[in-house]
């Protein structure tokens, strides 16, 4: 099949509110995933919601309801993510803008009284307008990279369900993880007060 036949280009809050229609019985891993390989996002349409930052990615709050959370991760050339989790709950993304390589991780030896784990990274993949990924729930541990060679920004929208402030940040040389609270640099569009974009 020709997906540039296929694939209906929706500007992001017609694309979101085509999600917020689902019913949350139907929110599944699948059914999201059906959706996001059959609308994608207009890259213009998210300008409003797009703040750069030399200092670290930024995270855009579109989109939040009980059932799912839906952001746009602003990467200048070269800055990554740590390696984490999602605290068991669903995550998709695509590109809209750019390319970026997601690097998995498979956790051993894990000791929650202590802390400590080994991480093994596991397979690679990249992606981009057409090629969206969800995070594998049986290895949920994962990285997103927005490589040098990229040679550019790039622009991500996440859809997690159900939203969660906090994830598990693995700190591969020391071998161990660690609970981090989670803020958006914006929200709907508006730059939250105490943001000071570099
Ligand atoms: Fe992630």
């Amino acid at each position: 099949m020709d997906q540039q036949t296929t694939i209906d280009r929706l500007a992001i809050l017609d694309w979101v509110a085509g999600l917020a229609a689902i019913s949350e019985r139907d929110f599944t891993l699948k059914r999201v995933q059906d959706y996001i390989v059959a609308h994608a996002v207009k890259p213009e349409s998210l300008d409003g919601f797009c703040f750069f930052s030399k200092g670290n990615y930024t995270r855009n709050l579109i989109f939040k309801n009980d059932i799912f959370e839906c952001m746009a991760i602003c990467w200048e050339i070269g800055q990554s993510s740590r390696v984490h989790n999602h605290r068991d709950q669903n995550c998709w993304m695509s590109a809209p803008i750019g390319k970026l390589r997601i690097q998995n991780f498979r956790v051993t030896d894990q000791d929650s009284a202590l802390g400590t784990c080994h991480i093994l990274p596991t397979d690679i993949c990249d992606m981009d307008a057409t090629h969206p990924v969800h995070v594998n729930p049986l290895e949920p541990v994962h990285q997103v990279l927005n490589l040098p060679e990229f040679n550019q920004r790039a622009v991500s929208v996440h859809v997690y369900s159900k939203p969660f402030d906090t994830c598990e940040i693995y700190q591969r040389e020391k071998g161990t993880y660690a609970d981090v609270p989670l803020h958006y640099t914006s929200e709907y569009g508006k730059l939250n007060p105490e943001e000071k974009l570099i």
